[in-house]
């Protein structure tokens, strides 16, 4: 079933039917001033940290409640309804509704009973507060009375975990005064200094454009007795009672009365933040302008979209086209910038940044915004121990050359990290490679940063510390150990057992090591890093090679995991398409290995990450049985790991398989499935149930996923073959065999390149070659450009 549609051209995703299967949520501001809205209004708003800066009430796995609410009335008959569907949920047939999702802001339009609105959410480009600016018209043939109020329920303590269950406590911290334009909140008001870490803190909910009629600034005052947040009292009588908190729950509730002649319409602003009365009376002033919201959303627009608009493309395909152009590359943004901090699922407990999933997070984002990548890398980088191995939380307080770490007790205490993963620090080869590539800045390798404890380092020394770190970590076989956990959370391969995932990242790094040193004329690492590339790659031939496929592991006591004679979970994805990935696999293999992936794994909705699913014969270390089977690592389909699949199939130059398996997993291709898949059909989830469980297709964990990073890699680097090297661009796509014409438009080192592919053909990738590419109407020698043949401007046209 379809509940919306994407408008490419406004990059925004737009709600027809309301009642969508799940909330449907939007990111607004940047975690200095977050806000999460969904097509019902929902959500909530925080000061720097999703858990300790709530401001805004909402409760979690309930019924996306509360909200931004905004309430009409029509004082002639008191018939009332809200600017959102919810949460008076008018009946649609009387009640039209349509929410577009953009970058940055929220728009819902309704119309009732011939009075059309517009409320628009944003938080103002690099502010701390947000504005719901109401746009109001009377469409009917007579002139219109209206009220409008608006409601926000406050929290009665920043910690939110404190305001829902520690009542005897936060009840009476709080209270509320009115302000003339405003609702002004205090929480823990006589402490002028700090008490037990507690200090005075002030928010406002304030009306801009129009006086204040009556408030109310207590909430069950405003809502009454048992009527919910869909018929509350206050809207019910046409006026606020006046009421303020003290002692119970605080809300800002501010009424106003619009008069409408036929034809007119009208413009206000609320205003929510946490913000003294002073800064409230210069905000309403501000927005007592209606340009200045409209300003606002205009800087938004410009913001995101010139970010967009560094890598565009143009393909027979309208769902890539909109996860691409837009929605895949603006989640890439989301998590990069929020990394997993707070969502309608995460809290926001978590306090700093997983090292894995940041450094991977970085790589969505390299080719729409370099400079901003640069500056999570070298922050990554300064949370690299001097040993080698990576912090596994990188706390948000980082502060590099002085943090403790996984040997010392305060660090395992403050962040529930006892120990390394094999994988962590490993990222950095992909993630620095793709960076210099993109940028051709090699320089940055001799750029020195800190480690996390002690001293410092080129970043060229830090990544030799990094293998260094794996080849002080070994198992049984000399291979990498799989220690706390590799990619995979729920693999405890432990210390003598074995990751082989980490085993092909490693094969890779001595690769990408190798290339680095070559362009630094360091001959001797390149010797070094061929030649334990070759021995490595000796030992895993041996060792982890199974017929039809690479094992997954080996647990401590030995276990091979992942073997054809594992009564469970035999066979697993990461082995086979890291084996590719990593450039172990030669083109032989790799057909055996992911023949064997689709036939074993692949689900209507994506390849299950093993298979099958842990239920009797777990060993020790696999956690994943604590899920239900289907699910998560227990034989879901993990989507982050999509998009490495569909990067080893491209770079295998078998297009129509990349593609066929981009499209299982793809939200907008599923645009009209959201009663199965349930999640935005503009964001991908952490996973989607497989067949092992009854609701095969269902997604979960919207926004803050890896997911985002791995399928935009997989689709610009495998797909599309934009594949940037250390002194040049390869252009090798690996697309369906039905495309015959795409283009693209990237910015690259400051230039920018119109791209136009043809396959007259229909061929589904270039491994046989291609049959000639022009750099600005000369012909190239095959289908790489080097860097330093560019113009500003540059036309190439590749024939497949
Ligand atoms: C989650 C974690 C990530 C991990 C993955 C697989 O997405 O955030 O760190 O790699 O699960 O277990």
């Amino acid at each position: 079933m379809q509940y919306g549609h994407f408008d490419p051209d406004k990059r925004e995703y737009v709600i027809t039917k309301p009642n969508t299967p799940s909330p449907w949520a939007n990111y607004l501001g940047s975690p200095e001033y977050g806000a999460i809205i969904t097509n019902a209004a929902g959500g909530y708003s925080f000061v720097k940290s999703g858990a300790a800066g709530r401001i805004m009430r909402y409760v979690f796995n309930s019924e996306d409640r509360p909200g931004r609410y905004i309430y009409l009335r029509d004082n002639a008959d008191g018939d009332f309804w809200s600017a959102s569907w919810q949460p008076v949920g008018k009946d649609l047939a009387e009640y039209a509704s349509e929410c577009r999702h953009g970058t940055g802001y929220t728009s819902m339009k309704a119309e009732y009973k011939s009075i059309a609105s517009q409320a628009d959410y944003f938080v103002p480009h690099g502010k701390t507060y947000e504005v719901w600016r109401l746009t109001i018209t009377n469409k009917s043939a007579k002139a219109r009375e209206l009220s409008v109020f608006g409601y926000v329920e406050f929290t009665n303590d920043s910690n939110y975990e404190q305001d829902q269950v520690n009542l005897q406590y936060t009840q009476f911290i709080s209270r509320t005064y009115f302000k003339g334009n405003h609702i002004l909140q205090t929480i823990n008001e006589n402490c002028i200094n700090s008490v037990n870490g507690n200090a005075k803190a002030t928010r406002v909910f304030a009306l801009s454009g129009a006086p204040v009629v009556s408030y109310c600034g207590d909430k069950e005052s405003f809502l009454g007795d048992y009527n919910g947040y869909s018929r509350p009292q206050a809207v019910q009588n046409g006026q606020c009672s006046g009421i303020l908190n003290y002692c119970a729950n605080s809300c800002g509730a501010l009424q106003t009365k619009i008069s409408l002649a036929v034809g007119e319409t009208k413009e206000i602003a609320f205003i929510f933040g946490e913000k003294t009365t002073e800064e409230a009376d210069a905000l309403v002033k501000k927005y007592d302008n209606p340009a200045a919201a409209s300003a606002d959303i205009v800087e938004l627009k410009a913001y995101w979209h010139g970010k967009l608009n560094n890598f565009t493309v143009d393909t027979p395909d309208a769902d890539f086209n909109n996860m691409i152009n837009t929605w895949n590359a603006y989640q890439c943004f989301t998590t990069f910038v929020w990394s997993r901090a707070a969502s309608l699922v995460y809290c926001g407990q978590r306090n700093g940044y997983g090292y894995r999933d940041t450094v991977q997070d970085i790589q969505g984002i390299i080719h729409l915004d370099p400079e901003m990548a640069l500056d999570r890398l070298k922050f990554m980088i300064s949370a690299q121990v001097n040993h080698g191995g990576a912090l596994p939380l990188v706390k948000y307080s980082h502060n590099a050359g002085h943090e403790d770490k996984p040997e010392d007790d305060s660090y395992v205490r403050s962040t529930g990290h006892p120990s390394y993963r094999a994988d962590d620090a490993l990222w950095l080869f992909p993630t620095i490679y793709k960076y210099i590539a993109e940028t051709g800045d090699l320089s940055f390798l001799d750029e020195k940063i800190p480690y996390a404890d002690k001293g410092e380092d080129t970043v060229y020394a830090h990544l030799l510390k990094a293998i260094d770190f794996s080849l002080n970590h070994l198992g049984v076989f000399g291979l990498p150990a799989g220690l706390h956990a590799d990619w995979n959370d729920c693999l405890r391969l432990g210390a003598k057992g074995v990751s082989v995932f980490v085993a092909f990242q490693l094969y890779y790094a001595f690769d990408i090591m190798a290339r680095f040193a070559d362009a630094k004329g360091d001959t001797t690492t390149v010797a070094d890093m061929q030649k334990k590339q070759a021995e490595f790659g000796a030992i895993i031939e041996e060792k982890c090679w199974e017929d039809d496929r690479f094992v997954r592991g080996f647990s401590e006591k030995g276990e091979v995991v992942g073997s054809k004679t594992n009564a469970e979970a035999s066979f697993w994805l990461n082995p086979q398409t890291w084996a590719v990935i990593s450039g172990f696999a030669d083109t032989d293999r790799a057909k055996t290995i992911l023949d064997k992936t689709y036939t074993s794994l692949n689900t209507p909705y994506g390849a299950k990450v093993m298979a099958s699913a842990y239920k009797d014969h777990p060993f020790d270390g696999a956690l994943a049985i604590l899920f239900n089977p289907g699910v998560k690592e227990n034989a879901g389909v993990f989507l982050q790991t999509q998009g490495w699949l569909v990067l080893a199939e491209a770079l295998l130059g078998r297009g129509n398989r990349a593609f066929e398996y981009y499209r299982e997993s793809c939200p907008s291709a599923q645009n009209g499935a959201a009663e199965i898949r349930r999640l935005e059909p503009y964001v991908y989830g952490q996973f989607t149930e497989s067949d092992e469980s009854p609701f095969m297709g269902r997604s979960h964990v919207h926004w803050l996923t890896g997911t985002a990073s791995t399928v935009m890699v997989g689709s610009v680097e495998g797909v599309l073959g934009i594949r940037p090297d250390l002194k040049g661009l390869r252009v090798s796509p690996s697309i369906p065999s039905s495309w015959k014409k795409f283009s693209m438009e990237k910015r690259y080192q400051g230039k920018l390149l119109k791209i136009t592919v043809l396959n007259p053909e229909g061929k589904e990738g270039c491994a046989g070659g291609v049959s000639k590419m022009t750099l600005n109407g000369a012909e190239l020698k095959d289908n790489y450009v080097a860097d330093a043949d560019l113009r500003d401007v540059n036309d190439i046209v590749l024939v497949m």
